[in-house]
């Protein structure tokens, strides 16, 4: 069971159990969380209310949910030490949601880049739902419910972070200091890999050409397949420019993170490698990077109830932390009490 230590800082991020997790959430995010559960204590939580703002499968929903916590104890979240849990099983997410939702502004929401862009093809608002216009607020409240002090996420969040960090300070001028102002952690390594079709965008689980990204379950044969069709250039020259050569600067990028090398010694390595040996040599090491948390995977997906009782565990504790700032915020904003 975890116990929190009280002079470590606290860390909260959340991620979507909306599809599979591809080696973009890997390497930008959840390698990241694996290496901070050494030194902070951490709690990550598979966001299903978020997800629901967009329209879900239920069984998928659940089934999703189920091996998205296995295949991040597989890639080393260790429960020993950070808490893993259900955003929906502590209901204390939905509760300062809403709260919350009476302390933001129209405004700053229609402001959110994320929103406009989710909504850019609607035809009319009688088609945006509400969720999607609110989700920041639910985001906010997920951090501030814990009295996190940083919040690792990818930069496409940055905007959520900066609304959650004002409602916070909101809230915290209105009454008296309640929450922490959370700092946000926008990674280094890793937190930009780009699709392979398309290597100007941000790798997507949700892409609708299957060989732009990897998952983390994937098959060998699938991902030397899909490495084989990454986009590249007209060139012939291996280097690591983003700008003129952002295929093979990706593929770079992912083999310095599947070898934990740095992107000059990748670059190094195959200054006078043609293409094809090159995505063939990325296919292998992505493949050897991912096999333990494959195989790992296929364990625990058959030991339910040990994964169940994670989940569980760390729900129960993420409650009692939840709770106490919940019973604040309560208390300052007015609601009576029979305690
Ligand atoms: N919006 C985040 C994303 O899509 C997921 C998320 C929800 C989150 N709640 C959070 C991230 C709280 C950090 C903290 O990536």
């Amino acid at each position: 069971m975890v116990q929190f230590d009280k002079d470590k800082k606290i860390i909260f991020s959340g991620i979507q159990p909306s599809g599979e997790f591809t080696i973009g959430n890997y390497y930008g995010a959840i390698k990241n969380w694996v290496a901070t559960q050494e030194e902070y204590n951490c709690i990550y939580s598979l966001v299903d209310l978020h997800a629901i703002t967009v329209l879900q499968d239920p069984a998928t929903l659940r089934k999703r949910t189920f091996e998205e916590a296995a295949i991040l104890i597989a890639a080393g979240i260790d429960p020993e030490k950070a808490l893993l849990f259900v955003q929906s099983h502590v209901s204390a997410h939905a509760e300062l949601g809403w709260i919350l939702n009476c302390y933001s502004y129209m405004g700053e929401l229609s402001r959110m880049t994320q929103f406009k862009d989710k909504t850019a093809k609607a035809s009319s608002n009688d088609s945006i739902r509400v969720g999607l216009f609110d989700y920041p607020v639910l985001m906010a409240a997920d951090i501030l419910l814990y009295q996190t002090d940083v919040v690792p996420v990818g930069i496409d969040q940055k905007q959520h972070l900066e609304l959650a960090r004002d409602i916070a300070q909101r809230f915290n001028q209105q009454y008296s200091p309640t929450f922490v102002v959370p700092e946000g952690y926008f990674g280094t390594s890793g937190a930009k890999i780009n699709s392979l079709a398309n290597p100007e965008k941000k790798m997507s689980k949700s892409d609708e050409n299957e060989n732009a990204f990897i998952l983390m379950k994937d098959t060998p044969d699938r991902i030397r397949n899909k490495f084989k069709r990454a986009v590249t250039d007209s060139e012939t020259e291996i280097r690591y420019d983003r700008e003129n050569k952002p295929g093979i600067s990706n593929l770079l990028e992912i083999y310095s993170c599947a070898k934990r090398v740095s992107i000059e010694e990748a670059a190094k390595e195959f200054e006078n490698e043609n293409y094809g040996n090159f995505k063939l040599a990325v296919a292998e090491a992505v493949i050897e990077d991912l096999k333990p948390i494959q195989d790992k995977f296929a364990e625990l997906v058959k030991e339910k109830e040990y994964v169940n009782k994670v989940l569980k565990e760390s729900a129960d504790y993420a409650s009692y932390l939840a709770n106490k700032t919940l019973d604040k915020v309560k208390r300052k904003v007015g609601f009576y009490s029979t305690k």
